[in-house]
């Protein structure tokens, strides 16, 4: 297959944990005979750097034009602390989910057997959890109007739901659960909130035509402290824009590193993919970022395209690069392994899958092949 796959790297350690996804894509390429080409574009704070623009036009034409969008972390300290600042790199990708009508936001949550007891939560909690969210991405209380009265003391911003745009996300999300363990969790504040009520008439209604799942809702106050108390009890989570950022974010703790999260943003013409975490400024340039959520987020964009062996061949690499502690020091503070290293084997490991059984821990060289 040709994929022509845009990179938008952007800030912070963006940059680093791209390049082991593009490092990765390349050895799939390889063996399985595919044809990947890359080309760079700037978005996020280095963009405004150079242009003013968080998202230059030139950038969005590239986006449209691709297949795909392999993007990195926008972000940067000298935004985030001024709360005056009239342009800000996040600006840039909530453009770009708009303008490429990336309506929804699929992020998977797995406990990783290798890795329960980096949890700061208990085993006995998080075991055997595997779940996904379906997060609606281009509406909701980001893109409604915003407000601020002339004397600055009174803001607002506006949540607003349209049937249309809870239908399409809610078959998405059904559909996954069909092909998982078929069981969807509608989070919402129902209770309190019309859009919630909105989303709940919709879903339910969805729901008729598909039998087969098994339908329920969670007040998103109840989700947060479920989430952490009984993580396996979920399969699809289905939830508006804000909501799923946040329980997003609180679900990264079961895996044991937000460096692990990778996602999936969806529309009908574009997809982009994205790790969850930031940019993480304070790691720029060291080779300590992890880059497993970017490269996670590269087996996506081919399970995207149908190329589901491929996608196995890269998590099945990541999964042995965790068995063998080829990992961050996210993951193991007395790991010698750096972000370059983890992309090394996990890449030489698809290339070589057959090798495996030569690997061993004595063997693996810092910053040279890891193929004996
Ligand atoms: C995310 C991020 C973004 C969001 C920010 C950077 C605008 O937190 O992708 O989860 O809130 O959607
Ligand atoms: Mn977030």
């Amino acid at each position: 297959m040709k994929l022509n796959i845009a990179v938008l790297s952007g800030d912070g350690i963006g940059p680093e944990v791209t390049a082991q996804a593009i490092k990765t894509l390349n050895a799939v390429a390889d063996v399985y005979n595919h044809t990947f080409t890359f080309k760079e574009a700037l978005a996020g704070a280095i963009a405004i750097d150079k242009t003013g623009d968080p998202l230059p036009q030139e950038t969005l034409d590239l986006c449209l034009e691709y297949d795909a969008v392999l993007f990195g972390a926008i972000g940067d300290p000298k935004y985030d602390n001024d709360p005056s600042a009239k342009v800000r790199p996040e600006q840039g990708l909530l453009k770009l989910r708009k303008s490429l009508g990336l309506f929804t936001n699929i992020r998977p949550i797995k406990a990783y057997p290798t890795l329960i007891d980096k949890s700061p939560l208990k085993r006995d909690r998080i075991e055997g959890t595997d779940l996904t969210i379906y997060r609606e991405l281009t509406g909701g209380i980001y893109f409604g109007e915003k407000k601020l009265n002339e004397q600055g003391t009174i803001a607002s911003d506006l949540c607003e739901y349209s049937e249309k745009e809870i239908e399409r996300i809610a078959h998405l999300a059904f559909k996954a659960a069909r092909n998982r363990k078929k069981k969807l969790t509608l989070v919402d504040k129902a209770n309190v909130l019309e859009t919630s009520r909105l989303w709940r008439k919709v879903v339910t209604n969805i729901g008729k035509s598909y039998e087969d799942v098994e339908l329920d809702y969670l007040f998103v106050d109840n989700a947060a402290m479920q989430l952490i108390l009984n993580p396996s009890q979920f399969d699809v989570i289905l939830t508006e824009n804000m909501f799923g950022d946040i329980i997003s974010d609180e679900g990264s703790v079961i895996g044991g590193s937000i460096g692990l999260l990778a996602s999936a943003s969806v529309g009908d013409e574009n997809a982009m993919f994205e790790p969850i975490h930031g940019s993480f400024p304070q790691a720029k340039g060291k080779n300590i970022a992890n880059p497993v959520a970017s490269i996670l987020s590269a087996a996506m964009l081919l399970e995207h395209f149908g190329l589901n062996e491929e996608a196995q061949a890269i998590n099945k690499a990541v999964d042995k690069s965790l068995e063998m502690k080829i990992v961050t020091t996210d993951l193991n503070p007395d790991s010698q392994y750096g972000t370059e290293q983890v992309g090394d084997f996990i890449a030489d490991y698809i290339a070589h899958a057959e090798d495996s059984i030569n690997y061993n821990q004595e063997n693996i060289n810092y910053g040279q092949s890891t193929i004996i």
